[in-house]
């Protein structure tokens, strides 16, 4: 498994995860239960790939700017989370900002996939490709 292989393992259930935690109702059990995965899902991917995806990418030319504009952008999911758990569940607020996550999250995946991945495949090589999945799918392994 390369890098690009175990990050998109991640996006996937990410992806599930907001499209589930949208369509849950007021303050209910199941509503908690997903955004709490959700939370953690977001937390331990983000905190894996700034360190085992995102430095690499930092110290190169071409793709230093990608990589700081996405560590913005998990910063930006970050505020929208402590936003969701600072709200009322039962308030329909919290539905609105869990819909502004979910956007959030969704075009932040896309463009990693899209733009982050074509350009990382062009600076690592075969090998960092192979070694940052391991280092990335064992940070993971350690925190879930
Ligand atoms: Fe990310
Ligand atoms: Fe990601």
């Amino acid at each position: 498994m390369n890098i690009f292989e175990a990050l998109r393992q991640e996006h996937e259930i990410q992806r599930d995860l907001v499209k589930k935690l949208v369509e849950t109702h007021g303050d209910t059990e199941e509503r908690k239960k997903i955004f709490t995965q959700l939370k953690h899902e977001l937390a331990i991917h983000a905190d894996a790939e700034e360190r085992h995806f995102y430095i690499p990418l930092i110290k190169k030319d071409m793709t230093q700017e990608k990589a700081r504009h996405s560590v913005a952008e998990h910063h930006e999911m970050d505020e929208l989370v402590e936003q969701l758990e600072d709200a009322e569940m039962s308030a329909s607020n919290w539905l609105k900002i869990a819909k502004d996550l979910e956007h959030k999250v969704t075009h932040h995946l896309d463009e990693e996939e899209h733009e982050v991945f074509q350009m990382a495949g062009k600076v690592l090589t075969e090998k960092q490709k192979l070694s940052l999945a391991d280092d990335y799918n064992k940070a993971i392994t350690k925190n879930r």
